[in-house]
């Protein structure tokens, strides 16, 4: 298949883009680089030995996006490109619900113009809030979102499934992430925040390669074993293959569907430092803080549906999440910047 991948050099996009070369599709690359780097490009070559079409495109011109649809025909559009910054969303929420609604109202136009049928959509497990109930199902109840950002990926599921109940050629796959960490086995790929990283694992890493003194966990009176945030932490290669075997259900359905790509089991973000010293021999040093605003106790997924629908469950573990995490960010101390 030819698919679109928008915002494909990020994160999760670039690791979708390798699984989908390996499983013999044709990614097609769109991304402004206001949160990547065109170096991935060269990186995704590298580790697949093709050339990716790319184009820098900001998903919220329509002129452009129409100009790109007129390229030639997608089988299929995955759509990651956005802003994603929990702490950024509250400062600036206009410019998140402008640019993460508007970029999917463009690109649903071009697809009903284009006659393109098929769309994956990266949501959050943000989407629940404060979670009805553990492990979290597709029908435990949504919203309560803690921040703009949450409810960006909140309102743009509802736009898509209002959008597939009119369209009736339209399938939609809605993929709620739990928590993406590592990278490509090869760490020529991987998670690259700019400035100080909000999530864990960026953190740890940067901890361990002594960009950082030490990790402050937020909070040590949580309702978990430990104390400490629970969180269901999956390897981003592992939800890269999820978008790869979302293809064929959606191309075989109409309507849209929800589904959680996590791999059941909760890690304590204690756990988590401790597990990135052990299986990495590094120390990573950390201290106790106050909890930080809008964190819940816990979050973890129920990957049944994922099984049923997909044939799809996540294969790798914590030791691979730590190693792979870690390798991207010592053999890159700086990201992609000053890249060799
Ligand atoms: C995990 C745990 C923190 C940093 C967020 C978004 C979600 C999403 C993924 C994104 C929590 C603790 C963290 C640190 C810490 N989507 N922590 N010290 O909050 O579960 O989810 O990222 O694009 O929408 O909300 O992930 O990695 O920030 O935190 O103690 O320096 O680690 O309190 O318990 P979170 P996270």
């Amino acid at each position: 298949m030819r698919v679109l991948l928008t915002g494909g050099a990020g994160y999760i996009g670039s690791h979708t883009a390798v699984e989908l070369i390996n499983a013999g599709h044709t990614p097609v690359i769109a991304d402004n680089y206001s949160n990547s780097c065109p170096e991935v490009l060269n990186r995704i070559k590298e580790i697949t030995g093709v050339e990716v079409e790319a184009h820098e495109i900001d998903m919220c011109d329509a002129e452009k996006v129409d100009k790109l649809f007129a390229t030639g025909a997608f089988d299929a559009v995955i759509h990651f490109a956005g802003l994603k910054a929990v702490g950024e969303s509250v400062s600036i929420p206009v410019q998140y619900y402008r640019n993460n609604i508007d970029s999917t109202l463009v690109l649903l136009d071009a697809m009903t113009k284009y006659g393109v049928a098929n769309l994956i959509f990266s949501s959050s497990a943000t989407v629940y809030g404060n979670p009805e109930r553990l492990p979290l199902t597709e029908d435990c109840a949504t919203g309560g979102c803690t921040n703009p950002y949450g409810w960006t990926k909140y309102m743009i599921e509802q736009i898509i499934r209002d959008a597939a109940k009119a369209n009736p050629n339209l399938s939609a796959v809605l993929l709620r992430y739990f928590n993406p960490v590592g990278a490509h086995a090869s760490g020529r790929i991987g998670e690259d925040p700019s400035g100080i990283p909000n999530n864990l694992m960026p953190f740890i890493s940067q901890v361990a390669v002594g960009r950082r003194t030490h990790l402050s966990i937020f909070g040590n009176d949580y309702n978990t074993p430990d104390g400490t945030g629970v969180r269901d932490y999956i390897h981003v290669v592992d939800l890269a293959r999820g978008h790869v075997a979302s293809l064929p259900y959606c191309a075989s359905h109409k309507g849209s569907v929800e589904i959680n790509l996590g791999t059941g089991t909760g890690y304590s973000v204690k756990e988590m430092a401790e597990a990135f010293a052990r299986v990495n021999d590094i120390p990573v040093p950390y201290q106790y803080a106050p909890r930080r605003p809008g964190d819940i106790d816990a979050c973890y997924a129920d990957p049944v549906k994922a099984k049923e629908l997909l044939g799809w469950e996540a294969q790798l573990g914590l030791e691979e999440m730590c190693r792979d995490t870690w390798n991207w960010q010592k053999n890159n101390p700086n990201g992609y910047k000053g890249a060799n």
